[in-house]
């Protein structure tokens, strides 16, 4: 087996710098949010992978029922010898594509990247043990912000699964769309897994779990900030809440202040007084309907190429070509 390698392209200051800038727009924003990027540290990927497990949260299950039918077709069409996965986390259900790919001969390298080094180190170190023909290269970083340089030899496949294609907006989602397609030559690849548009209950169980897991892992941001902004966040006072949009079509995730609170950010030199009641907004997780990824993707020179639906659950994979 090869040792994976790893390109750290968010050195720590800049890292702590965008968090810092990110972080002062956001929270003093009305209404406030917070990135979801910084939902990410050690503990949140892992209770994000808690959540994967929660009988409530369909998007993971029903992805890899869609890739194991259809990988081997992901496979031949793609014909890649490079698969780039974009917030690749624990890599669990690349590896049904790392198996169709291999099985070809085609694969050489496997290019995770991610914002968390504790996952990236993980899945990379699996990945390269149980894979041992295969280049494991871990990109630390964070794709919405920059994504290149991406190997430049043959060809290569962009995955970006799991759905987290909803975390962004319309306007996020068209600049990336566009930063991965300048990155790709005609006839490369790209692989999204998209949640589609439904029934408003079944989303909000997935996103509001009755174990408390997901609470959890929202609350988690809190715990995140007072480490590493000098932030004094009450996180108990806080309490998650999920709300579908139908206008918008995505589940927002809030953090409510149960009573009225002052926070403190050292590290921002910023003090907020939050009302009680008053919301801060961690996540969107957008919901899709297929003929509108389709025109998204076509917009920026990508055309679907192929597309499989868990028909239980309503989760697509599409794989688009560059056009
Ligand atoms: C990792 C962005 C795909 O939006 O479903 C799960 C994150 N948030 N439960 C999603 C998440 C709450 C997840 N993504």
């Amino acid at each position: 087996m090869r040792s994976p390698v790893f390109d750290v392209r968010l050195d720590e200051r800049a890292a702590a710098e965008a968090l810092r800038a990110d972080v002062r727009v956001g929270l003093t924003d009305v209404p406030r949010w917070i990135s979801p990027t910084w939902l990410y540290d050690s503990r949140g990927s892992e209770l994000f992978d808690e959540i994967t497990q929660l009988p409530e949260y369909y998007p993971t299950r029903a992805e890899r029922a869609v890739l194991r039918r259809a990988a081997p077709e992901i496979a031949v069409s793609a014909r890649a010898n490079t698969l780039v996965e974009l917030g690749s986390g624990s890599a669990d259900k690349t590896r049904l594509l790392l198996d169709a790919m291999t099985a070809l001969g085609d694969l050489r390298r496997y290019v995770p990247v991610d914002i968390s080094m504790s996952a990236l180190r993980q899945s990379s170190t699996e990945i390269a043990a149980d894979y041992p023909e295969l280049d494991v290269h871990g990109v630390l970083g964070d794709f919405t912000r920059e994504l290149g340089p991406l190997p430049a030899e043959g060809s290569r496949l962009v995955a970006f699964l799991g759905g987290t294609v909803g975390n962004l907006d319309p306007d996020q989602r068209r600049l990336f769309y566009r930063t991965v397609r300048s990155h790709l030559r005609t006839g490369e690849w790209l692989l999204v897994g998209a949640d589609l548009v439904k029934d408003p209950a079944t989303l909000l169980r997935a996103y509001d779990d009755p174990a408390g897991v997901t609470a959890e892992f929202d609350r988690n941001v809190l715990r995140v900030l007072n480490r590493e902004l000098d932030g004094d966040f009450d996180v108990d006072a806080f309490e998650h809440v999920a709300r579908w949009d139908p206008q918008e079509e995505w589940i927002e995730m809030r953090l409510r202040a149960r009573r009225p609170l002052r926070v403190r950010l050292g590290a921002l030199d910023l003090t907020l007084d939050l009302a009680g009641g008053e919301e801060i907004r961690t996540e969107i997780s957008a919901k899709f309907r297929p003929e509108r990824v389709r025109s998204e993707l076509a917009d920026v020179g990508f055309a679907v190429n192929a597309e499989w639906t868990d028909p239980e659950h309503g989760f697509t994979v599409f794989l688009a070509a560059a056009t």
